[in-house]
């Protein structure tokens, strides 16, 4: 598939979207070796970056930043000349999700070599002696108690104009999506490896009430991966 191709096979079908990208050994791991990077290949890369291309905002979780080193959001000249094109800013705004901001440091790339200004989504009652070492570096999104409340979050994010937002994890953090029913995209690539028990599985922490279903938008066949995109399904009968 071409670029344009693969940048056509994701446009989102609404203006509000929020999508959630994963990737998954054929037997439901999360990491092999503790990251996702060992699952991926070179094809499912190229749809990471497509989809970091097209958001609004790139949504994760303190461990995902923490554990995958998740260094400034920046894109590559050809990824910026096409948002450019499409009259967006050159990059997605960063938005990380914690309870404690224990274990970020404001004094890292994400925060201090952002080309944009990053978020940090809290919620509403963390002290403000945890919050003041980010404020410099960072917007505060503040939503929840005890928690992040992510149906409020989401609709602040929105209401910064935020309105495509990619989350690229982790299982915490999607457990809760999952929970919240927020999800209106999976975009899973499941590569042909079996990594056998002890890993995380791509949705962990909440329960859901009840099963989400999906309905499957694509597969693509690369390399022994099956990429996959699955939109909301309906839940009529
Ligand atoms: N296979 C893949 O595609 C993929 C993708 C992403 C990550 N991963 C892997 O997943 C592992 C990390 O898993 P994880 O579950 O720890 O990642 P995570 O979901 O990114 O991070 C969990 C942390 O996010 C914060 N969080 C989650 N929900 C929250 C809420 N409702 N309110 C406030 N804070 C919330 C908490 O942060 P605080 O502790 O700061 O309060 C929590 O400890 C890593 O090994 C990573 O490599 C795999």
């Amino acid at each position: 598939m071409t670029d344009d191709e693969v940048y056509a096979a994701y446009a989102p079908p609404a203006a509000d979207w929020l999508r959630v990208n994963f990737v998954s050994s054929a037997d439901g791991a999360a990491t092999l070796e503790g990251l996702s990077g060992p699952l991926s290949g070179e094809e499912d890369k190229r749809v990471f970056k497509v989809l970091r291309a097209r958001c609004d905002v790139l949504l994760a979780g303190s461990g995902t930043v923490a554990a995958e080193g998740y260094g400034p959001l920046v894109l590559s000249a050809e990824r910026m000349a096409w948002r450019r094109a499409q009259g967006l800013p050159e990059v997605p705004v960063m938005a990380v999700v914690s309870r404690s901001l224990a274990g970020l440091d404001p004094e890292a790339g994400i925060f201090t070599e952002a080309p944009r200004r990053p978020i940090v989504v809290v919620p509403a009652d963390l002290p403000e002696t945890q919050l003041e070492p980010f404020r410099e570096v960072a917007d505060v999104v503040a939503a929840g108690t005890g928690a992040v409340d992510l149906p409020a979050a989401v609709a602040a994010l929105r209401g910064r104009g935020l309105r495509q937002i990619l989350c690229e994890g982790g299982p915490r953090v999607f457990g809760d999506l999952i929970a919240d029913d927020l999800a209106d995209e999976l975009d899973l690539t499941i590569s042909p490896l079996l990594v056998g028990a002890g890993p995380v599985r791509v949705a962990e922490g909440r329960a859901a009430a009840e099963a989400r279903p999906l309905e499957l938008r694509h597969v693509i066949e690369a390399g022994g991966n099956l990429i996959l995109r699955y939109l909301r399904g309906s839940t009529d009968e």
